[in-house]
């Protein structure tokens, strides 16, 4: 892997690293209470082409590689999770339909994510019973004349109250995994019912809500790959969706550990700065040495996927030591604060909250080992 960053992977990343810094930052402690979905920053990403960094020039994107998108998250996420999380689903919507839509399915949609026009997409594979299986899942699909009539539940879906465009899982046959198909589904359908906005721990500013699917008809033409493609298609863009959710979570603990450094260096106990004593300092140091491998494993994964390279097992590694490293991060730097950690005066009592979904998502820590080890056992066996 080289380590050195190209120069679109730099530009990428002073890009975002301004735009978050300066734009977003600001915003993030207001969003988080008021539980706001900054939708004026969309159109501002998309004019920025960080709604679709690996999405060719034509279809609106930044064409410039799963580094670049793993570099552009960080620092988003680094200034505020819930920006990045729809910024990330977003990307992944439109990678998605990018690698499998038609001509017209990109010309049409994937466009739509790039510009900020759909304001974000929306995966909506879980289910209220299907979560870590999707495979079991239950709304169906069923075609009628040039249409798919869409039935069922979705639950966890990021941003689906704003999104324009929406990926969504059904079931097209009665067989298992092989069973499911995946449809494009405009916001605002008829029979698209959003429901109530979840009251999270954190991500707070990050819609998340139930869709109800109620005789929801959409063109036969709408269909992304083939039919009973579907569980693959997921499988596909969770691959690239875990660098993303492991980049969110290096940027969180990135902005927990330079809060921490400034916090200690600053607060005086004993007769000098806490950050003079043996304790702290070694906690710092572990943070920063976590933080640091979280980080390369999740660029190696996006170099392999850069290089073409299979990246199933290493996005997965990514996912889930940057996530558990951002874990012990943000519980370190509440601690390192004492009681100013725990008021929202600071901010990392929201890094603290806005990590704890990230073992969770996009597959758990548990679902990430299963994967681990299936790919080990194939690949060294
Ligand atoms: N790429 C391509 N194909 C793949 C694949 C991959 N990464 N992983 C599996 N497949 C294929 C397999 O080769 C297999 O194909 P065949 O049947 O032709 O042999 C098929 O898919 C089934 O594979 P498995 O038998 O391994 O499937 P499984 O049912 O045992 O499930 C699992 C495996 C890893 C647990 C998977 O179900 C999984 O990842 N679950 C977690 C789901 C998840 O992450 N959900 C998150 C929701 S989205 C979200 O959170 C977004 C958000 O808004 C933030």
């Amino acid at each position: 892997m080289n380590l050195e960053l190209t120069e679109t992977q730099t530009l990428i990343r002073e890009t975002a690293r301004k735009f978050a810094r300066e734009r977003v930052a600001p915003l993030a402690r207001e969003l988080d209470r008021q539980e706001r979905f900054p939708t004026e920053i969309f159109k501002e990403l998309g004019e920025l082409g960080l709604l679709g960094v690996n999405i060719p020039a034509k279809y609106g994107g930044s064409e410039a590689g799963a580094v670049s998108y793993a570099l552009a998250m960080m620092e988003m996420a680094a200034a505020d999770a819930s920006t990045s999380v729809a910024m990330a689903v977003t990307n992944m919507c439109a990678e998605l339909i990018n690698a499998f839509g038609t001509e017209a399915q990109r010309e049409k949609y994937v466009t739509r994510l790039t510009s900020g026009e759909a304001v974000a997409g929306s995966f909506a594979l879980s289910e209220p019973h299907a979560g870590s299986d999707p495979g079991a899942l239950l709304t169906s699909a069923v075609r009628r004349g040039d249409s798919w009539v869409i039935n069922g539940s979705k639950q966890w879906i990021t941003s689906g109250a704003h999104a324009g465009v929406m990926v969504v899982w059904a079931r097209t046959s009665a067989t298992g995994n092989k069973g499911l198909s995946c449809f494009i589904v405009e916001g605002g359908t008829q029979g698209l019912i959003i429901g109530r906005h979840e009251d999270k721990m954190g991500l707070r500013s990050s819609n998340t809500v139930a869709l109800t699917f109620e005789d929801c008809v959409i063109p036969a033409e709408n269909l992304l790959g083939s039919e009973g493609q579907g569980f693959r298609l997921a499988m596909v863009a969770l691959d690239g969706g875990r660098i993303g959710i492991a980049s969110q979570a290096c940027g969180v603990a990135r902005a927990a550990l330079e809060a921490s450094v400034s916090y200690v260096k600053d607060r005086k106990a004993f007769g000098q700065a806490i950050g003079e004593f043996q304790g702290p300092r070694f906690m710092i140091a572990d943070m920063k040495t976590q933080i640091d491998a979280a980080e390369l494993l999740t660029l190696r994964a996006a170099y392999m996927k850069d290089q073409k390279q299979p990246f199933t097992r290493e996005a997965s590694m990514a996912k889930l030591f940057a996530s558990e490293t951002s874990n012990r991060v943000c519980d370190k730097a509440v601690q390192l604060h004492g009681g100013y950690g725990y008021i929202d005066e600071f901010p990392v009592e929201r890094y603290f909250r806005d990590a704890r979904v990230q073992t969770i998502y996009e597959g758990t820590s548990e679902v990430q080992r299963m994967v681990i080890a299936r790919e080990s056992f194939k690949l060294l066996g």
